[in-house]
């Protein structure tokens, strides 16, 4: 699998991805919802291949106030059950983690097979944002961590006096 960055005639391709697929045709986000996020240039859109094949995309916001967000994760039908969304997935957590603590992403109440393909990859769920894209279906927020966004007072000081007593120098 390689993932680079998405070039224009890719967007389309992932427009035409989404819109013929759940879990966007029960979200009733069409191909112009679709190809206006892929254009949003404050997200981050890459195109995954498999086999030298366009297989699936993601789309990462790494703009937001709580970590960054996975905010589409994608593979095309006929690509799917081959390991391709797992290592999407994972390329996309080691790419946020490098300047964030937190992955967050969202996936929907009735979108089952996605929901264990986070738990596997060790997605906490930490709320559920009742009727936001539709009514009758809810938004579960997932979240993975590396920890906390701050090293705690007393790690802090147990590393100053660490550091003190390996320089010598009086507290
Ligand atoms: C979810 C998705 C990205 C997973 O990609 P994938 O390449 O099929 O995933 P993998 O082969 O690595 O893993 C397969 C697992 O994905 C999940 N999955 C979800 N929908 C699936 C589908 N239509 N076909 C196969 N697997 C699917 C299952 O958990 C499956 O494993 P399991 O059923 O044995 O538990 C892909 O199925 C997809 O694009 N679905 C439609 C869009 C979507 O739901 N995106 C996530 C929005 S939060």
């Amino acid at each position: 699998m390689t993932v680079r960055p998405m070039r224009s005639a890719d967007r389309v391709w992932a427009a035409d991805v989404m819109a013929a697929s759940e879990p966007w045709l029960t979200l009733g986000r069409g191909r112009a919802d679709a190809l206006k996020l892929l254009r949003n240039r404050r997200k981050q859109c890459f195109l995954v291949r498999s086999g030298g094949e366009r297989a699936g995309f993601l789309v990462l916001d790494l703009h937001g106030p709580l970590g960054g967000y996975i905010q589409t994760i994608g593979v095309a039908p006929e690509m799917r059950g081959r390991g391709v969304g797992s290592a999407a997935l994972a390329w996309a957590e080691a790419h946020i983690f490098k300047t964030h603590r937190n992955v967050l992403l969202c996936v929907s109440s009735f979108n089952r097979g996605a929901q264990r393909l986070y738990r596997r990859a060790g997605y906490e769920v930490v709320g559920r944002l009742r009727d936001y894209v539709v009514a009758g279906h809810d938004e579960i927020l997932l979240r993975k961590t590396l920890g906390p966004l701050s090293r705690s007072s007393s790690q802090r000081t147990r590393r100053t006096t660490e550091r003190n007593r390996r320089q010598r120098k009086p507290l």
